[in-house]
């Protein structure tokens, strides 16, 4: 079990962030663009310009970048298998932290593909207020493990007024 303290705290942490901002903005205490509710689904990609890529610090990405809200459509946009690319990325969704800790694939879902990231890219939907643990799937957990490539989501509800 490599379920540590310190990533539970991280976790409740970025959750405590998330509802903080979303409850400031809903008092009006904040009324700047950056803290206010979206009134409409947004489609985010994932990494920005660094897209999906070796390297990059997904984890940091996602607490910069939240709050992500309830139907906000994320984009991952990565090279297809080729001569110069022979560990092609993919998306797993993985079933809860100690997988996401640990790189563990056995029982995550591969969402997309090696050739799914081409073009426009690989869109997923977060349809539900719950936790998403996104990895990538290359080299059994090693671009997961060693590459920065995996983060999770909470979206929040949008509020309707
Ligand atoms: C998400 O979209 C679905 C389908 O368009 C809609 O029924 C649902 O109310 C939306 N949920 C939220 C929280 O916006
Ligand atoms: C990965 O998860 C599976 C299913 O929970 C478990 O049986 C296995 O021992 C785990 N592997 C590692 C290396 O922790
Ligand atoms: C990936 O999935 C797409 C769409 O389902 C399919 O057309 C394609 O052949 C798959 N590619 C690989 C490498 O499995
Ligand atoms: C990402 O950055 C955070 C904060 O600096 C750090 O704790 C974490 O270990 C980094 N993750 C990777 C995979 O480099």
């Amino acid at each position: 079990m490599g379920l540590t303290h310190t990533h539970l705290l991280i976790f409740l942490l970025i959750v405590c962030a998330s509802v903080f901002r979303d409850g400031v903005s809903a008092t009006g205490v904040s009324s700047s663009s950056c803290t206010s509710t979206p009134r409409s689904p947004r489609r985010i990609t994932v990494g920005g310009s660094a897209r999906w890529t070796f390297g990059f610090n997904y984890s940091t990405w996602a607490f910069n970048r939240n709050p992500f809200y309830v139907n906000d459509t994320l984009v991952f946009n990565y090279e297809p298998p080729s001569e110069k690319n022979i560990h092609p990325h993919s998306v797993y969704l993985l079933p809860d932290l100690e997988s996401f800790v640990n790189c563990n694939l056995t029982n995550g879902v591969k969402i997309a593909n090696e050739t799914q990231g081409t073009g426009k890219g690989f869109r997923f939907v977060l349809k539900k207020w719950k936790p998403y643990y996104f990895s990538c799937g290359a080299s059994d957990g090693y671009h997961c493990r060693f590459g920065g490539m995996k983060f999770f989501v909470l979206p929040l509800r949008r509020r309707n007024y």
